[in-house]
């Protein structure tokens, strides 16, 4: 994989998986626009890539303003040219929830500020970027999109229906951009990922029992790390996956693979 020349945005850079892909599409040649709500992360980020000889603009953006959306694309074409890369990727909690557990709850019980909060964040903000990005790659005749869905986009968690439901619409609309831009060289994928180790399931992970249920959900036996997710996300925006478009791939230590039901062995 490489991205020499190559422009690329992340958003949620400043931390996990958007950290790893932002660091990782550095490593290998790209330009990287490291972009978060988090101004000191993303700074921190680009100073890392910097650190190592790579290139790195970090901007501020919250991606539920579309203003922020507007001048990360604007910014973006304007220093640089071009943009070959596009990974939404970011989600964070409604600030009204300090801690992720504090927005859970079964769906007649969700506020509604969590609700459209959550759809903002994870969906609209998607759509968005894409909306801003599209035209100048088809312009372009090339470009690649990954967007950050989730497995639980494809099946639903008990007390997070608007996470559930926003990442489906990333994987739908994901397909839909796709088939939409095919013939203008644009790819658009998407990643789901399992459970991954990230400041986004601390709090989660912090609850009584649940990371050892977890352990117990996931045949690999373990979370993931940011890394994993992110070589899947440069396998997508690279030219190695030059035929793959309006994919959904699943990296959740298979997960997903298992249909729930209990052991047919003999204890
Ligand atoms: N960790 C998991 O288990 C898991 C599983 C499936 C999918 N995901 C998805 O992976 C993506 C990355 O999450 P992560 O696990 O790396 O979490 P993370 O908390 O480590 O990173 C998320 C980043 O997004 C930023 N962010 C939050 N709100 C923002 C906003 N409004 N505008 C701009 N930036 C904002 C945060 O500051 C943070 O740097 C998310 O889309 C998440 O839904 C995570």
């Amino acid at each position: 994989m490489k991205f020499d020349g190559k422009i690329g945005i992340v958003t949620g850079a400043g931390s996990g998986i958007g950290r790893a892909t932002a660091l990782g599409f550095a490593a290998r040649g790209g330009t990287v626009v490291a972009a978060d709500i988090n101004a000191e992360n993303a700074a921190r980020v680009a100073e890392t890539i910097a650190a190592h000889g790579g290139k790195a603009l970090a901007m501020t953006v919250d991606v539920t303003h579309a203003a922020d959306i507007d001048r990360m694309i604007a910014e973006t074409k304007s220093q640089f040219g071009r943009i070959d890369f596009l990974h939404n990727n970011a989600f964070g909690m409604p600030a009204s929830a300090s801690t992720s557990n504090e927005a859970a709850g079964r769906l007649a019980d969700l506020e509604d500020g969590v609700w459209s909060y959550m759809i903002e964040v994870g969906l609209t903000a998607v759509w968005r970027a894409m909306k801003r990005a599209l035209p100048i790659m088809r312009a372009q005749g090339s470009g690649a999109i990954v967007n950050t869905a989730s497995i639980s986009g494809m099946r639903a968690d008990y007390g997070i229906a608007a996470y559930n439901a926003a990442k489906a619409g990333v994987i739908n609309l994901t397909r839909v951009g796709a088939i939409e831009y095919a013939r203008d060289g644009v790819r658009v994928n998407c990643v789901c990922p399992g459970a991954i180790h990230t400041p986004l399931l601390q709090p989660a992970l912090e609850m009584p029992g649940f990371a050892e249920r977890f352990h117990e959900a996931i045949p690999m036996g373990r979370l993931g790390k940011p890394e994993e997710i992110a070589n899947v996300v440069l396998f997508l925006a690279s030219d190695l996956a030059s035929f793959v478009t309006g994919a959904a791939i699943v990296a959740d230590g298979g997960q997903t693979a298992k249909t729930g039901s209990p052991s047919f062995m003999p204890e």
